[in-house]
């Protein structure tokens, strides 16, 4: 291990995640761990230096108070407590410590070096992979989202060919979206990479499902089944690569704290299908995760890109999906961004796509009436995407936009522009 460690143990806070944001700011790598990690469990980790004791709001369990286990305060690693009142350690802080605090302890007293960096997270991360896989076989589905693809790179990095990517196109991609996949895993950094080109196989079994939950249902349900047939074809995997990333172990709740939303990496794999897990950006905050993506090489318009949900244009294709509405969705998302790109909105705008509702208007094309659909423009601003606000884009941005998604897009005679926060409007319309 290259990087010093200051280990929060999590006593029922609700800011463990502000306290490793501090430390790993100072240049320092910081986990958090369960308050009940045994003196082995601790020494197993690499390169401990210091100790946080992190109590809080959440502290008592079950009517009994949480503590650790007496022997972690005998095992020779400076201690500090916050917000933890029966603490037996010298230093006892009430709330955060600030900045300075903060380093006279991590660097004082625990003597630890800032060496936290993208470089040494990766060489550590390609050691431990080696370490647990061996000359055994990952498997991997690759989505082109962000988490997926640095996983990826990782893992080339880490063990190359002994990786197996599984690409499934479902037909309901961005434009060029599946093809930049291959481009860059295949051809740049030669994965071992199946593309399976599902679109038809999601596209009958979505035919004439109206329901948006149906929808997210049926696509969830055969994108398992298609990986899985996928995954029986190989011999010989013992590991399924995740591109888990921090924020969904928090969210998924623990030991003291209380579950936000199921993590949802995992769920769904059929049970007879058992691989251990290869994680490795399970410490990483978002941002990391991108700034390990530039480090290991991938194109910022990969590493960089906005969210995009899981059921894709899918749930942007309102109503029962028809192909010809898809193409219109999927060719004016591509004009948006493309626009949106030139006028420097990519970089400041959170999330903008374009939605095809399920019905027509009246309008005029070439001297004559005409009867088609309409391109719904969404642009929005949020933090954690639980509340939003709308971007007020420039006039003559949505004109231009306007004006080439009525010319290119077939189909199409009018573009509206939604201007509805959340709530009560969500991001998404299904
Ligand atoms: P809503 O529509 O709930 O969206 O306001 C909040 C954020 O979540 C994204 N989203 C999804 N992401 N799978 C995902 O991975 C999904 O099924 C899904 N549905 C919505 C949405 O794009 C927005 O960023």
């Amino acid at each position: 291990m290259k990087q010093d460690m200051i280990v929060i143990l999590d006593l029922g806070s609700t800011n463990n995640t502000v306290l490793a944001r501090q430390i790993r700011s100072l240049g320092v790598y910081s986990e958090i761990h369960p308050h009940d990690i045994t003196v082995d469990e601790l020494n197993a980790l690499d390169n401990v230096k210091g100790i946080i004791l992190n109590g809080g709001e959440n502290r008592v369990v079950d009517g009994q108070a949480v503590d650790v286990s007496p022997a972690l305060y005998e095992c020779g690693y400076p201690v500090i407590s916050v917000d933890h009142p029966t603490a037996k350690c010298e230093k006892q802080y009430d709330e955060l410590p600030d900045d300075e605090t903060m380093k006279e302890f991590i660097f004082d007293q625990c003597k630890a070096e800032a060496n936290w960096n993208m470089k040494n997270f990766i060489e550590d991360q390609v050691e431990l992979v080696k370490r647990q896989v061996g000359d055994k076989k990952v498997l991997l589905a690759l989505s082109g989202g962000v988490d997926s693809s640095v996983v990826a790179a990782l893992l080339i990095k880490a063990i190359g060919k002994q990786l197996v990517c599984v690409h499934v196109n479902h037909g309901l991609m961005r434009k060029n979206e599946s093809e930049s996949v291959v481009e860059v895993f295949q051809n740049q950094l030669h994965a071992n990479l199946i593309y399976v080109d599902a679109a038809d196989r999601f596209l009958d079994k979505l035919e004439g499902v109206a329901d948006p939950e149906e929808k997210r249902k049926i696509i969830g349900g055969e994108f398992i089944r298609v990986f899985e047939e996928e995954a029986r074809k190989l011999d010989g995997i013992e590991f399924l690569g995740q591109g888990t990333i921090y924020p969904d172990i928090i969210e998924s709740g623990t030991k003291t704290a209380k579950m936000v939303k199921s993590h949802h990496n995992v769920g769904g794999l059929p049970e007879d299908l058992q691989f251990a897990l290869v994680e490795p950006l399970k410490q990483l905050f978002k941002d990391e995760v991108r700034a390990c993506g530039i480090e290991l090489g991938l194109p910022g318009s990969m590493v960089y890109r906005q969210p995009f949900p899981g059921p894709g244009l899918g749930v942007r294709c309102l109503g029962a999906i028809t192909r010809e509405r898809l193409e219109a969705v999927r060719e004016s998302d591509a004009i948006l961004r493309e626009e949106f790109e030139k006028a420097g909105l990519d970089k400041k705008v959170w999330q903008y796509f374009t939605v095809v509702p399920d019905f027509k208007s009246v309008g005029m094309k070439n001297h004559e009436r005409c009867f088609e659909y309409m391109v719904i423009l969404r642009a929005i601003n949020t933090i954690d995407a639980m509340t939003a606000t709308i971007e007020k884009v420039d006039w003559d941005v949505l004109e231009k936009i306007t004006e080439r998604i009525l010319g290119e897009v077939e189909n199409v005679n009018r573009v509206c522009y939604d201007m509805s926060p959340k709530p009560p409007a969500t991001i998404e319309f299904e």
